[in-house]
This record gives structure tokens, sequence and C-alpha cells, in this order.
């Protein structure tokens, strides 16, 4: 006789961690407040970028490139490690998941493409030390530093606008068999 078999239901993703709801307003106040500050110090990177390629006044330009390191290691750096730690905290306590919606997921890779630019192809020293005594910032150069800036800051709007957009929609990842048969 033939044995009639059920599929269990679905049952919803386990959750590991769940924030207590102070210590998730917390980590959102943290998220926000350093997220949104890292936007702020990518536009003033852009406007001192944009400064120091413009002018014909060199002595300017220098100390415009002097000052893109106090921004970066003041600013950028410390911004960019708090909104990833906090954002992947926020991400790994919630429904949201870290790789279970696209928004989430996109984000994750916009801020790691953010933290690459800037180590790889954003490099205030060395265009410091090209106007080193006031001379005029080679101008090619200057003007890919502001593509490189303006890049990132591209990334962290498109960010800021997933984050309040919060489109529905999952990643379908390829389940393993084993994983469909259970
Ligand atoms: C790239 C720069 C980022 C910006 C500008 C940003 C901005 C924001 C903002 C403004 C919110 C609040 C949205 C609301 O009103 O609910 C938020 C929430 C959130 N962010 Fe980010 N974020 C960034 C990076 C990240 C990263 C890298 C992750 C995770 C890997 C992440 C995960 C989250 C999650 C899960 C929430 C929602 C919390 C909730 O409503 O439960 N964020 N983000």
């Amino acid at each position: 006789m033939p044995v009639l078999q059920t599929t269990p239901a679905a049952a919803p993703a386990p959750q590991r961690w769940r924030p207590r709801p102070a210590t998730r307003k917390l980590l959102m106040i943290v998220h926000i407040v350093s997220s949104v500050a890292l936007v702020g110090e990518v536009w003033g990177l852009v406007l001192l970028n944009v400064t120091a390629t413009l002018t014909g006044d060199g002595t300017l330009a220098n100390s415009a490139y002097r000052l893109m390191g106090v921004l970066v290691f003041g600013g950028g750096i410390p911004l960019s490690v708090i909104a990833l730690a906090s954002g992947i905290a926020l991400a790994l306590g919630s429904r949201w998941g870290l790789a279970r919606h696209y928004w989430v997921f996109a984000k994750l890779l916009l801020l790691v493409g953010v933290v690459l630019a800037g180590m790889l192809l954003f490099t205030p020293e060395a265009m410091a030390d090209a106007t080193a005594g006031g001379a005029p910032p080679p101008a090619g150069r200057g003007w890919w530093q502001v593509a490189v800036v303006s890049g990132q800051l591209a990334m962290l709007l498109t960010a800021t606008a997933l984050s309040v957009l919060k489109p529905r929609r999952r990643i379908a990842w390829r389940r393993t068999r084993a994983a469909e048969r259970s």
C-alpha cells in the first residue's frame, strides 16, 4: 500500500541573534549617523577636489590636497568602519538578513566599493607632493581624483536611496540538492 508522504511547510529561516529593542535602536542611531556623515565627508572631498583642480593658485591646491588627508583619516575611515559594522549587525539581527534581500546585499557591496575606491584609486598625498611649493596641479590627474570621489558619492547616494525605499525583492540563491530534499 502506498504511503502518503506530506512535505513539511517551509519554515522561516532561523534568525540566530535578536538584539533587544533598546540595543537595536542604539544600533540604528549609530548606523544612520555614521553612514549619513560619510555621505557628507565624501561631498566635502568632491568640493575640495574640484577647487584644487580649477584654481590657478597652486598654494591653495596644495592646502586642499593636504586637508583631504585630515578628512579621510579623521572621518572617512572611522565612519565607514562604523557604518559597515553597525549595518552588518542590524542585518543579521533582523528579518532583513545579510544576503536575503537585494537592498541589504547591494548596500554591502556599495560600501565595500566605496572603501576599495578610496584605498586603491584616491591619492591625495601624491597630489599634495605634486603641488608642493605652489606648483600647479597636473590637470588630468586632478580630474581623475574628482571622478573617483564623485563615483564614491554616487554609490553612497544609491545606498541611502535603497535604505529608504527598501525594495521587497528577495535574492533567489540556488538551493543545494540536500536543502531541497530536507
Ligand atoms: C553605504 C552606506 C550606507 C548608508 C548611507 C546607509 C543608510 C541607512 C539608513 C539611512 C538607514 C535607515 C533607514 C530607515 O529609515 O529604516 C539604514 C538602515 C539599514 N541599513 Fe544601512 N546604510 C549603509 C550601509 C549599510 C550596510 C553596509 C549594511 C549591511 C551590510 C546596512 C544595513 C542596514 C539595515 C539592515 C538597515 C535596516 C534596519 C531596519 O530597519 O531594521 N547598511 N541604512
